[in-house]
């Protein structure tokens, strides 16, 4: 079954990106490729784009998807983005995009653990090298620690209650699945609301599984130090605690002098984009120029 990743934000990224004939740029997170793919029809024969993921498989399908000379594919993290792009003699660049969080590829697929539905093992890496999953993090952290990490990644106001739920239920025997946690925290919420109850609950685990906080903080400042002067970086969030990383950043490094933020207010997908792709709903792309 072919999955497909319709690129979020898409014209808006590629107006703030601004990609032009000859220019080497960088899809941080290139996933399926669908940005990167319209990257390349604006930077001509001499353009590169280098694209990067921590998903080996993502880099399988895309290595096939995307067969093209001026593409160069890393799999590694973009907070090391400066040494990935050095092994290929790459010290500056005319822009980065970064879409972060997971891609269709990784939710679709139950096995990789990241769907509440999924009776797959809790699992949750995007890296397969990795060795903590979401497994450890849910029967092995200390209560309190769960409870910090849900407060804190999550957002959840009842962080306390499914952290001692949790606990109690390990106690018995471990959590094993995706749909054995999700029924957990739906037996301490008691009712269904418009979003699934466990919603925040896997945020948080996928946020503490990938390090996404503390990648996201030391990809952002190798952009600065990779990024020619007039060039472009863009930053395409989905979750308030992602978005107050860049916004922060951005409005630090402007301060400093560093750089010009272009989206005055963040970008949101128009009517017809989320009609046509409802799961972009919570995407929020900021962009800046390098001076
Ligand atoms: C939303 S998807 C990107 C989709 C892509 N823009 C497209 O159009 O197909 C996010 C991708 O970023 C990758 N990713 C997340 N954090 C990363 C990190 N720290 N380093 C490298 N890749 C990362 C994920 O594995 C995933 O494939």
């Amino acid at each position: 079954m072919e999955i497909v990743h319709l690129p979020v934000l898409l014209r808006e990224v590629l107006e703030s990106l601004n990609p032009g004939p000859g220019g080497t740029y960088v899809d941080a997170t290139i996933g399926l490729g669908g940005h990167a793919e319209e990257i390349l029809k604006f930077i001509g024969s001499e353009g590169r784009l280098i694209g990067i993921d921590k998903d080996e498989e993502a880099l399988k399908i895309i290595e096939k998807r995307l067969s093209d000379r001026r593409v160069i594919l890393k799999m590694g993290n973009f907070s090391d983005m400066e040494s990935l792009l050095c092994q290929e003699s790459i010290s500056e660049v005319d822009g980065i995009l970064f879409d972060l969080g997971v891609s269709m590829l990784q939710l679709k697929n139950l096995e990789r653990g990241f769907s509440f539905i999924s009776d797959k093992p809790l699992n949750m890496r995007m890296d397969k090298r990795q060795k903590i999953s979401a497994w450890d993090v849910v029967n092995k952290y200390p209560e309190k620690e769960l409870e910090r990490i849900l407060r804190e990644f999550g957002e959840e106001h009842l962080s306390r209650k499914i952290a001692t739920a949790i606990v109690r239920w390990r106690g018995k025997k471990p959590i094993n699945t995706c749909s054995e946690l999700s029924k957990i925290v739906e037996g301490v919420y008691g009712r269904r609301g418009r979003f699934h109850p466990a919603t925040k609950t896997f945020q948080a685990l996928r946020i503490e599984v990938n390090s996404e906080l503390e990648q996201l903080r030391a990809g952002l400042d190798a952009s600065l130090r990779l990024l020619k002067k007039n060039g472009r970086l863009c930053v395409i969030s989905y979750h308030s605690l992602e978005d107050r990383i860049v916004k922060k950043f951005l409005v630090d490094n402007a301060k400093k002098g560093f750089v010009k933020i272009i989206t005055k207010k963040p970008k949101t997908p128009c009517p017809e984009e989320l009609s046509l792709n409802p799961s972009s709903r919570s995407a929020k792309l900021r962009a800046a120029e390098r001076i």
